[in-house]
């Protein structure tokens, strides 16, 4: 909270943006905690939306929640009337209720099959990852298995999906599980994390687009920000990561804004033994300087 909003900083109301509403904890921290401020909450999931509205219930006129993908931002603050911003916050991945809903196709475990959906917006008409399974070259899912997964063993994971999808007509999580196990090299060393999660990691991100999306809502939140005002992002993952350090070195050099977090600040041991998914979580933070530029209009 005190890198989104400092204490004894900004002007009054305040307008945050919680662009991954998930659950709304952060939301509802804001509120809690900054009483002259509002939000504008956005999820491409309208399942989260849709619970959100006993939230907006309990802060009247203080909440407004969006079905919209973040990479319509502008979208989201002309349809809220709000042209500049105070703050906004990026918890980027899955929330924990997506994860627990077998339904999604976005976990995996021995009791577990489901459907390979796989998309944050089941109305979107998106393809699905059972869709991308059945469709993309090898090469293309090798590339993908690679470039979102970090996948040691994605030349041999696209080969088996690639050899199996004649039999299949529409994949579950049971049959990507599968194929990637037969895909692992004889005698190979037990690690810490199953061996299909890189790939669910990096199909779910294949299938949300989730690097461009992220850069292009960088791209208008930092114009959109207020002087002072204040964009954080905590990423999971190393290409998410990547995005934001490479955008937010762009717009330090652009005189867009200053950087408040030179390297990531990363979770406390307390922190991870209290919320072990934080293990591998990133913060960076910056801030629109306080004098814009002729030209700059944030506002
Ligand atoms: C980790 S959860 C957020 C948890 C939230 N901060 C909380 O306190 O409950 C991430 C949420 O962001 C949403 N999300 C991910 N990518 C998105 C995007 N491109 N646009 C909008 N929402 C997105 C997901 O649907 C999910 O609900």
């Amino acid at each position: 909270m005190s890198m989104l909003a400092p204490a004894g900083e900004g002007r009054s109301p305040r307008v945050f943006v919680d662009a991954t509403f998930g659950a709304g904890g952060h939301t509802r921290a804001i509120l809690e905690r900054l009483p002259d401020a509002s939000v504008v909450a956005l999820d491409a999931d309208p399942e989260a939306i849709a619970r959100g509205r006993a939230l907006a219930e309990l802060y009247p006129g203080r909440l407004f929640l969006h079905h919209v993908n973040f990479a319509h931002l502008d979208a989201a603050l002309a349809s809220a009337g709000e042209s500049g911003i105070d703050g906004i916050l990026y918890d980027l991945g899955l929330s924990s209720l997506q994860l627990a809903d077998p339904q999604r196709g976005f976990s995996f475990g021995a009791a577990e099959d489901a459907p390979l959906d796989m998309r944050l917006d089941p109305t979107s008409g998106q393809a699905t990852a059972s869709d991308l399974l059945q469709r993309l070259s090898e090469a293309d899912l090798e590339a993908a298995l690679r470039t979102y997964g970090d996948e040691r063993h994605a030349r041999a994971i696209a080969r088996a999906i690639v050899k199996r999808r004649d039999r299949i007509r529409s994949w579950t999580s049971r049959e990507l599980v599968a194929a990637v196990m037969s895909a692992q090299p004889r005698g190979r060393r037990r690690s810490r994390i199953h061996p299909a999660t890189r790939t669910f990691q990096a199909l779910r991100m294949l299938v949300n687009d989730d690097l461009s999306n992220l850069e292009r809502s960088l791209d208008i939140a930092v114009r959109r920000l207020r002087p002072g005002g204040r964009a954080v992002v905590i990423s999971f993952h190393s290409g998410e990561d990547r995005v934001v350090k490479r955008r937010f070195a762009a717009f330090a050099r652009m005189g867009l804004a200053t950087l408040v977090t030179r390297k990531p600040l990363r979770p406390s041991p307390r922190e991870v033994a209290a919320n072990p998914r934080s293990r591998s979580a990133k913060l960076r933070a910056l801030a629109r300087p306080q004098a814009l530029q002729e030209g700059e209009d944030a506002v």
